[in-house]
């Protein structure tokens, strides 16, 4: 998969070697959970569900992005959040904790592929043509996998972030606030959405930041509703129409179940899709019995078959569906990280600049009073 970062925050990377001869994989986890308990009144660990169990494990607070975005604002008496998940993630965090904490993420070059296909000077020039094109109101839109500097530029505009599991909300809100969205870096998200919100696909147009005007004429700016940026996250566009097919060939009482980031057709051929808490909610909800074959993270795919053995879980595909920045996040550079708290030096702090997180909130605000 790409394996781009967004150089404009992160510089290099601090990860502290705990090298395999100075401890074992077996050693890193008994001290971890060593460590964890010593430090308990003032470390927290949340966890993405697409982290490892080795991982997950050591997490206090487990969740989607939304869901750890929203405990993240809760947390006020912990200084320390350990944010074991991506970088976009730690960077919510830390925009919505209070000056007395610190964000950690475990190893910095755990980014998001897909919130690297969006960089702030091509939204600059996108929205000045954009701008240029057509005198109808266009809100910004951005999925939360995003730099800050997005993040702030929606929030300068008008605009709101989304999660996968308040997309629909917050689209419906913005088309209440102006004529025209425009929504990134996920254009799968965006389409799925939107069209199960009965916007039919000829109201959409795709902007590519690679072309000229992103591919598009002014004309095509003022007939769409919604312009959806080229982007998209290479673990869910893995899953295909040909997989689903053969499941149901296989074995017809399957239950195909796929995340928003799968592409349009993908998504039309499965029988539900949804946001990763809604996928956990659907399995933890069905009848023994029940069979899914799941278009996700891999890692969340088998810790949802251990959990319910009497339910068949499977992936959609056969091929192992892993994101690779989030695995970067390995338990001994969760012990690196607590080490250094340990030693009053903490590593890997998440910082927002102050004048981004300021314009950023008001794009999370709205999310959170929306959804
Ligand atoms: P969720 O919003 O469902 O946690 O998804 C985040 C993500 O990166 C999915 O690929
Ligand atoms: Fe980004 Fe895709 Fe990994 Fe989610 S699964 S963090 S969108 S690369």
């Amino acid at each position: 998969m790409l394996d781009l970062f967004n150089d404009d925050i992160i510089k290099e990377d601090h990860k502290p070697k705990i090298s395999e001869e100075e401890l074992s994989d077996a050693d890193v986890l008994i001290e971890l959970k060593k460590i964890k308990e010593e430090l308990k009144h003032k470390v927290v660990v949340l966890g993405h569900h697409y982290q490892q169990d080795d991982v997950i494990n050591f997490a206090d607070i487990t969740g989607d992005s939304l869901q750890l975005a929203r405990e993240a604002a809760n947390l006020k008496d912990k200084p320390y959040i350990i944010f074991c998940g991506v970088h976009f993630m730690a960077e919510t965090a830390d925009m919505l904790t209070g000056p007395h904490q610190k964000v950690i993420l475990p190893d910095l070059r755990a980014g998001c592929s897909m919130a690297d296909m969006a960089k702030k000077s091509e939204i600059d020039k996108a929205w000045a043509f954009m701008k240029s094109a057509t005198q109808e109101k266009i809100i910004p839109v951005t999925y939360i996998n995003c730099a800050a500097t997005l993040k702030a530029f929606v929030g300068d505009n008008e605009g709101s972030i989304c999660t996968s599991s308040n997309a629909e909300k917050i689209i419906r809100w913005a088309l209440a606030q102006g004529e025209k969205i425009l929504f990134f870096p996920d254009q799968h998200l965006g389409r799925n959405t939107c069209f199960k919100m009965g916007i039919p696909l000829s109201d959409m147009v795709v902007y590519n930041p690679k072309m000229h005007n992103g591919g598009l004429t002014a004309e095509q700016i003022k007939k769409a509703k919604v312009i959806l940026w080229y982007g998209f996250c290479s673990v869910h566009q893995g899953f295909t129409v040909d997989q689903v097919k053969t499941i149901k060939q296989t074995d017809p009482d399957m239950t195909v179940i796929v995340h928003p980031e799968c592409n349009f057709e993908v998504t039309q051929a499965s029988d539900d899709n949804g946001s990763t808490s809604y996928i956990i909610d659907k399995i933890a909800k069905a009848a023994a019995g029940a069979k899914f074959a799941v278009g996700t993270e891999i890692n969340l795919v088998n810790r949802l078959a251990n959990e319910y053995p009497n339910k068949t879980i499977v992936s959609l595909s056969p091929y192992q569906c892993l994101c690779t920045t989030m695995y970067r996040v390995r338990p001994r550079w969760l012990l690196a990280s607590f080490r250094a708290i340990k030693d009053n030096n903490p590593i890997n702090v998440i910082t927002v600049p102050e004048d981004v997180a300021r314009s950023s909130l008001k794009a999370l605000d709205r999310m959170l009073a929306v959804n």
